[in-house]
């Protein structure tokens, strides 16, 4: 018997572009432009599924150590992106939210992720974060540095409250693309009870059928959150008689 439902939440490290694009003599841009496809698809797909929450990690902290051509090249990308895609989103009922660090962002990329966030701020079908130029570890110190700045004491509730993704639930599910089974420096604080797919597809391979893959695979897993599978057993029965 399945033991989970559809995850309210999926967090996903679109991981491979490099690597698809390389398989066909391409230039590692012609991925990175191929995986915005497979977003565009599997953000669909998590709408037509019921899942209300889809967190992508886009570009990390680190992403800026790559050649200069393809990082201005990613940034380029996610300009065009937001210009072409945004409209679409809002008419298919999706919040854009973007998290990271927007110090270090050009004007025009500032400018699109306003616009983008302003236009779909009332859509409730599936809120999309987009993680850019974020790092686990930047939301840790950031959320941190806040609650320094208005003197709040740094507990587990209020460390939340303050983190970039305070607006949402944790993710149930965390998928990894690439065929890499590492974080890389996601969502440190709040994949902490997360189940963790890795799926060996390269992100713009990554479509409807190994999405489905990956959420039967998290339908039969036990989330025991601590307890023993005697105590979750015992308290599932007890509902069913209920
Ligand atoms: C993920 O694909 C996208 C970004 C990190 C921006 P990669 O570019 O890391 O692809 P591979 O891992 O080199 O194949
Ligand atoms: C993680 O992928 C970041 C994104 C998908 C945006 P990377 O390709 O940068 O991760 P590493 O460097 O292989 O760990
Ligand atoms: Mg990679």
């Amino acid at each position: 018997m399945a033991k989970n439902s559809v995850p309210e939440h999926v967090a996903i490290v679109m991981d491979g572009n490099g690597r698809w694009a390389s398989k066909r003599f391409l230039p590692r841009i012609a991925g990175h432009k191929q995986g915005v496809e497979s977003l565009k698809r599997c953000a669909k797909a998590c709408e037509v599924r019921g899942i209300r929450v889809l967190t992508v990690f886009a570009f990390s902290s680190e992403n800026w150590q790559r050649p200069a051509d393809e990082v201005s090249g990613l940034m380029d990308l996610f300009a065009m992106a937001l210009g072409r895609e945004v409209a679409q989103l809002h008419a298919d009922g999706v919040q854009l939210r973007f998290i990271g660090e927007r110090q270090g962002l050009s004007p025009r990329v500032l400018t699109g992720i306003e616009q983008a966030e302003t236009t779909t701020a009332q859509n409730q079908r599936l809120v999309l974060n987009v993680c850019f130029n974020y790092g686990g570890r930047w939301d840790i110190v950031q959320a941190a540095a806040q609650l320094q700045a208005k003197n709040i004491p740094a507990n587990e509730d209020n460390l939340s409250q303050a983190m970039a993704l305070a607006h949402v639930p944790d993710p149930d599910l965390v998928v990894r693309t690439g065929a890499e089974q590492r974080i890389s420096n996601f969502l440190l604080w709040q994949s902490a009870y997360s189940e963790f797919y890795f799926s060996d597809k390269l992100w713009p391979d990554f479509d409807e059928t190994s999405l489905d893959l990956a959420l039967s695979t998290y339908a039969q897993r036990q989330r025991r959150f601590g307890k023993t599978s005697h105590q979750l057993d015992a308290a599932d029965s007890a509902h069913q008689v209920a």
